[in-house]
């Protein structure tokens, strides 16, 4: 028995937001400076209205027509995001809501950019156990929220965005190996160190990095997660038809690819155009790949992200 992605769906909020466009909104940068940093060229952003379920609801909708399904079939709905419409209840469940499906299992995970591995591991393991026959895994964010406009060095990198996938039980490969991590020691280099008591926002309220200890942590696991499911699966990296890494800067999946010894036409690059949407990076990417013809059935995919916490992943699957 394997867990099966049948149908895979996102969506963008609004219109592009180019380098430009946030020069004149205030921010003290420029297009050449975020473009060969960080590759990214435009990001979505959310107006102040739409919640991570608003968005969650428009890639689980795709994701459901494209398996041909509706919600109402769901027992498990798991959705991937580091910035939840509320404290609780869980989004998943907001999302359940939305959908009209009522009595699947719903949850959260919070792995920041590694959520949506996460998920789908999680999603894997119910499927495979049996208890569970057909999934909706999320990853949503509206990451806008949780920027300091004033601070340059990380606003012009993130987006907003979410995408889905409907996994399924099935006798046909199917999710191959999983590999998941996670290193709390090094919680401080990204994070927003800021909580609710009493009414009141303690500590801060805003991502925080340090840019180049995420890059170098992000390029070593990245790199050992994916020989790892490799491995996992029986196959060697050039065996792999395609990579989806998490979509954070264009240097740091082609420092990956180096160090897998894959060349760039294997991976799957958003990145330009969404920018770092955290836990939907990996299903966004997905989505525009499977869309465009790209990825066809029997391919095998690598997906892995790596994130706050620290926190990493991989899933390998044949499509
Ligand atoms: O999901 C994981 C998310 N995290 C990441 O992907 C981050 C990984 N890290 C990186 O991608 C890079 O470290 C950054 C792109 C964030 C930064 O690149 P860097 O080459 O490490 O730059 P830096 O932070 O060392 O800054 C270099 C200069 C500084 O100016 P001075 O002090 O040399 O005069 C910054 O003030 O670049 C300046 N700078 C900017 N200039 C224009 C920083 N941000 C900006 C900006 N526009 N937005």
């Amino acid at each position: 028995m394997f867990a099966r992605i049948t149908g895979v769906g996102s969506y963008l909020p609004g219109q592009p937001v180019s380098n430009t466009d946030l020069l004149n909104r205030g921010v003290e940068t420029d297009d050449e400076w975020i473009f060969s940093r960080t590759g990214i060229r435009t990001r979505h952003l959310a107006d102040s209205s739409c919640t991570s379920s608003d968005l969650a609801l428009e890639a689980g909708r795709r994701a459901l027509a494209a398996a041909g399904t509706d919600a109402g079939q769901l027992d498990l709905i798991i959705l991937a995001t580091s910035t939840p419409d509320f404290i609780f209840p869980s989004t998943a469940c907001l999302l359940q809501a939305k959908l009209g499906n009522q009595g699947a299992m719903a949850f959260d995970v919070q792995a920041v950019c590694s959520g949506f591995a996460y998920a789908l591991t999680v999603a894997e393991k119910f499927i495979r156990s049996g208890s569970h026959k057909k999934a909706l895994v999320v990853g949503a964010e509206v990451f806008s929220r949780i920027l300091d406009w004033e601070d340059r060095t990380t606003c012009v990198l993130f987006g907003d965005g979410a995408g889905a996938v409907v996994l399924e039980a099935s006798e046909a490969p199917g999710i191959l190996a999983t590999a998941a991590h996670a290193d709390g020691s090094h919680h401080g280099i990204l994070s927003v160190p800021g909580s609710v008591c009493g009414g009141k926002v303690i500590g801060d309220p805003f991502l925080r990095m340090d840019g180049q200890a995420v890059f170098k942590f992000a390029v070593r696991v990245l790199t050992d997660v994916a020989k790892e499911c490799c491995e996992g699966a029986g196959i060697s990296p050039s065996e792999v038809d395609w990579v989806i890494p998490h979509q954070a800067n264009i240097r740091i999946i082609e420092s990956t690819a180096r160090k897998l010894g894959l060349g760039m036409e294997k991976f799957i690059v958003t990145v330009d155009q969404h920018g770092n949407t955290s836990a939907a990076s990996i299903p966004l990417a997905l989505d525009v790949a499977v869309r465009d013809g790209r990825i066809q059935r029997g391919h095998k995919v690598m997906l892995e992200g790596v994130g706050g916490g620290f926190t990493w992943g991989a899933v390998l699957l044949e499509f």
